[in-house]
């Protein structure tokens, strides 16, 4: 099995990365740390997540101690959607770098297709009523993710929980410079996203998988919501392998089985984000 995918830029995302959201500072540190001595090069980071400071000082002292070279990392950032302006872009995106202490980054997403107006209150989740729309979309703000790429501060831009409409709005856009690399959307056997998937893939777009496990310590949960990881179905599939429901190495399904795995799709979602929905742009009121 191939260990990279080959983006349209011809650079090579390693294909398994390690998810940084929801982490403690003083854990994270530790577990980039442990993370690269064991062979991860993939790290998908956000603004969002808080974190980025201890993303990179464990990127540093691993550098130093010569256990990684700069290049042979892959480091994803996200723009939050607080940033929904072109000037604004700049800012969201060095204070990523800034705390991540590189001088490039990778890969940098829009992390989600709607945006806000500004405030410096960085994690507006909880005030669903003072939300309200930022003035420019991501069609304005794609120009200044583009920037980003010709000043050569990131190889690639992308999008992440982009519909198949958002994304083609974005490919038709008049004097288009870079194209999406990526679209990082939720995926897994309870939301296979097969139609959305063939969708980028037909247009050059690669697709990262986020809460593949159906992220057990996800946001507002509800207790009537499905547990990926305890599906008798899947655990029959596991047991088969003699591996648990949540290992992916050593071993590889039949086609068969993969067949049978995205069979499971309820179309449910961990990460729906309600308190966006009635923001222009809310991305899941298409289907695809
Ligand atoms: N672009 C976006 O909007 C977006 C949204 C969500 C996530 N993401 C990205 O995707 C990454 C992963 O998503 P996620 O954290 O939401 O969901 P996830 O990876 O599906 O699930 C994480 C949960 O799985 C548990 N887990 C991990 N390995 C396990 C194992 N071997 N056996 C049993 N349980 C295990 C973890 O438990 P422990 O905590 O005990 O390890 C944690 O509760 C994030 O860190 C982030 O980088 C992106």
């Amino acid at each position: 099995m191939a260990t990279y995918v080959e983006l349209s830029t011809k650079a090579k995302m390693p294909i398994v990365g390690l998810g940084t959201a929801k982490s403690t500072a003083a854990e994270l540190k530790e577990a980039v740390k442990i993370a690269i001595d064991v062979g991860y090069r993939h790290f998908d980071c956000a603004y969002i997540y808080q974190n980025e400071k201890e993303v990179g000082e464990a990127i540093q002292e691993k550098i130093k101690e010569k256990a990684v070279k700069r290049e042979d990392l892959f480091i994803v950032s996200k723009l939050w959607i607080t940033f929904f302006e072109k000037p604004l872009v700049r800012k969201g995106f060095q204070k990523s770098l800034e705390n991540l202490q590189l001088d490039y980054l990778d890969l940098y997403l829009i992390h989600w297709p709607c945006g806000i107006q500004y405030m410096d209150n960085i994690h507006p989740l909880n005030e669903e009523s003072n939300l309200s729309s930022s003035k420019e979309t991501f069609m304005d703000i794609w120009e200044a993710m583009e920037k980003l790429v010709d000043e050569g501060l990131v190889k690639a831009i992308g999008v992440s929980n982009f519909n198949h409409l958002q994304i083609e709005r974005l490919l038709n856009k008049p004097g288009l410079k870079h194209k999406p690399v990526v679209n990082q959307i939720e995926c897994h056997p309870y939301l296979p996203q097969k139609k959305l998937i063939q969708y980028c893939h037909s247009n050059g777009i690669a697709i990262t998988a986020y809460s593949p496990l159906g992220s057990t310590d996800r946001i507002w949960p509800s207790p009537d919501d499905p547990v990926l990881l305890e599906d008798p179905n899947i655990k029959a599939i596991a047991q088969k392998h003699n591996k648990t429901v949540a290992q992916v190495f050593d071993f590889k399904l039949s086609d068969e089985e993969m067949e049978t795995l995205s069979s499971f799709n309820i179309n449910w979602r961990a990460y729906k984000l309600k308190l966006f929905s009635h923001l222009r742009d809310y991305p899941f009121h298409e289907e695809i």
